[in-house]
């Protein structure tokens, strides 16, 4: 487990290379996805990082700017169900610059663990502590979401918020967070899903392909970074066959929500 320094000894070129990964449907020829770009599996991970790399600084101010704000909301809602108690632990893979750990600890969550591929994007949510008071109450780690550096049975809720869509495996990310999770324990995972509004839907493409990364270029300077996120967004199963992964896991109870009419979506499952 690679354990994220604290700001003051933060001065080196941080960096995390973990094993390299795929995904489901992942073609037989070692291929996947990356957006509408078809790329060697162990090329995924490292294009995925580049993204989160490029635009760390600027995510949170974008995520804003994007969603008008309405990515609270989601997290909210997503907050609201995982209904966060003191004694609970959390694992939040993906978890970036922080919101559902802060979310987690702000609603009287227990310990939380932050487990994130990119050490550019850990650093910003560790830096986010700081200016939350919070700095000795979240954990913050290095790893993939296929291959946790977490032990087995060991956290009550796992939370994994607009993440999966950019890991490899789907199934395997799952896969882990059956194992990492205790018996009795809640999977719950935040994510853009697929509109379900035909009005809404034609209206959702056009300000996704021709607006957003145009916004993303100019706020961060990386308009591929934003073309890629519109694009693995469609790349991303719908809501039940998503409903199928989590079931095939292992994962009991599965239920589906929409949000914003399918625009996102969260899914949940309990171990038993
Ligand atoms: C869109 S951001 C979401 C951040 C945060 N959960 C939120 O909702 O604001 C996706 C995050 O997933 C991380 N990520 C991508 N692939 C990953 C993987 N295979 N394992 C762990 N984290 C990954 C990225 O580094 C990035 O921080």
């Amino acid at each position: 487990m690679t354990n994220i320094p604290p700001r003051a000894v933060r001065t080196l070129r941080l960096s995390c290379r973990p094993m390299m990964t795929d995904h489901t449907p992942t073609s037989s020829s070692g291929t996947t996805h990356f957006g509408f770009r078809t790329v060697a599996e162990e090329e995924k991970v490292s294009l995925v990082r580049d993204v989160f790399d490029s635009v760390a600084g600027k995510y949170d101010l974008m995520n804003d700017l994007m969603s008008a704000g309405v990515h609270r909301l989601w997290k909210s809602a997503f907050l609201d169900m995982l209904r966060p108690q003191p004694g609970q632990t959390l694992l939040d893979v993906g978890g970036g610059t922080g919101d559902i750990a802060f979310g987690w600890k702000k609603r009287g969550g227990g310990p939380v663990t932050v487990c994130d591929i990119n050490r550019e994007m850990l650093a910003v949510g560790r830096d986010r502590s700081y200016d939350r008071n919070l700095v000795g109450d979240v954990s913050w780690v290095c790893g993939n979401a296929e291959s946790l550096p977490i032990p087995s049975r060991s956290v009550d809720r796992y939370t994994i918020a607009f993440c999966l869509r950019n890991v490899t495996h789907w199934d395997r990310a799952i896969a882990e967070a059956y194992r990492v999770l205790k018996p009795g324990g809640r999977f719950m995972c935040l994510e853009f899903s697929h509109v379900i509004l035909p009005g809404l839907k034609q209206l959702y493409d056009t300000y996704s392909f021709t607006i957003l990364p145009k916004v993303g270029g100019m706020v961060t300077g990386n308009a591929e970074a934003y073309q890629y996120l519109v694009e693995s967004i469609r790349k991303f199963p719908p809501q039940e066959e998503m409903v199928a992964m989590v079931r095939n896991a292992g994962f009991e109870q599965v239920s589906v929500r929409n949000l914003s009419a399918g625009i996102a979506a969260i899914h949940s499952g309990w171990r038993l």
